[in-house]
């Protein structure tokens, strides 16, 4: 039998740079570079009654991020996406023990250039702040970007529509999946749980950044489809038609429902089409989250390959 040539893991892993998805642009046009700007010069806080340590560790509450219109992004990681996806920044805050780290030492600089006030703290403030034992060592309050569905005008590439979701981790993975399948972003429809939630943001694992959010009512959503026709496809756990059997198009979006009662009758009015996925054992359903990365990847099977 003749083997394969050997990869040569160099050339071959790895090779291919990732095209942009097709869809709404999802970075501002001219975001400031992460390492441009003024000096360091962090402002060193240690007591936990600082006013801005109290208004981060507030941004937990939902009132208090409606009302600032802020939200906290944890992690070196996730900072820096925020920043080089251009997100505006309003504080960044990180431990005393990290400040010389060339990483930090960037992504505090950029923050400053943007005019973002950057605090050195404590251990005990951080943990204060971040409201846990074992914080991470970089914070940052940046301002929340949820947009009018009513302004996406050219809704190319596959969107996904989520019925009233109500748990925060839901919502973040099916965003970091809508990211990894190139998808083009999530329509939150009704009264859904907040995007910018800490647990929310957390799930997303940074795709928050790269992945626009549109809000709609019914109507609206009922409106804009009429406007733009894109073909709306629902799943259901009564749907008569198996998702694998689609033939579908580039540019629609996907519908899914509630956690608990499902996608309601209002909603499978305004669907083209209802698809089930299979079930074979004995639970009655997929978890909304699963089920959504199931369906996205087989609509957008043909237009992924390594
Ligand atoms: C946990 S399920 C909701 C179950 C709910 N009790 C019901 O009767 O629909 C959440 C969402 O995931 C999707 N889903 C889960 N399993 C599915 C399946 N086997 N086929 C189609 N959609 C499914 C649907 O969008 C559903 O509304």
């Amino acid at each position: 039998m003749t083997r394969p040539p050997p990869r040569d893991a160099s050339r071959d892993l790895y090779r291919r740079p990732k095209p942009h998805p097709a869809g709404a642009p999802r970075r501002d046009a001219n975001p400031p570079p992460p390492d441009a700007g003024a000096e360091a010069t962090a402002k060193v806080v240690t007591s936990l009654a600082n006013p801005v340590v109290k208004e981060l560790r507030a941004l937990h509450l939902k009132k208090e991020r409606a009302e600032s219109g802020l939200f906290l992004a944890e992690g070196l990681k996730l900072v820096t996406d925020a920043l080089e996806e251009g997100w505006p920044i309003r504080t960044l805050v990180h431990a005393s023990r990290v400040k010389d780290q060339p990483l930090v030492v960037r992504a505090a600089k950029a923050a400053r250039a943007r005019g973002a006030l950057v605090l050195e703290v404590s251990d005990e403030v951080l943990v204060k702040i971040c409201r846990r034992d074992n914080p991470q060592m970089v914070v940052a309050a940046f301002e929340q970007r949820l947009r009018r569905l009513a302004d996406l005008t050219e809704p190319k590439g596959v969107w996904v529509a989520l019925e009233g979701v109500k748990d925060p981790g839901n919502l973040g993975t099916i965003v970091r999946t809508v990211d990894s399948v190139g998808a083009s972003g999530v329509i939150l429809l009704g009264d859904v749980t907040d995007p910018f939630a800490l647990e929310a943001v957390r799930a997303t694992m940074g795709s928050l950044f790269h992945v626009p959010l549109f809000a709609a009512s019914l109507a609206d959503f009922a409106a804009w489809k009429r406007a733009h026709g894109v073909p709306v496809w629902g799943t259901h756990l009564k749907g008569a038609v198996d998702y694998r059997g689609v033939d579908w198009p580039e540019t629609c979006v996907l519908m899914m429902g509630n956690e608990q009662s499902g996608l309601s009758d209002a909603h499978v009015e305004l669907c083209d089409g209802i698809v089930k996925i299979p079930m074979a054992g004995r639970a009655d359903s997929l978890n909304l989250a699963v089920a959504t990365a199931v369906v996205l990847y087989e609509i957008r099977r043909a237009r992924l390959d390594l």
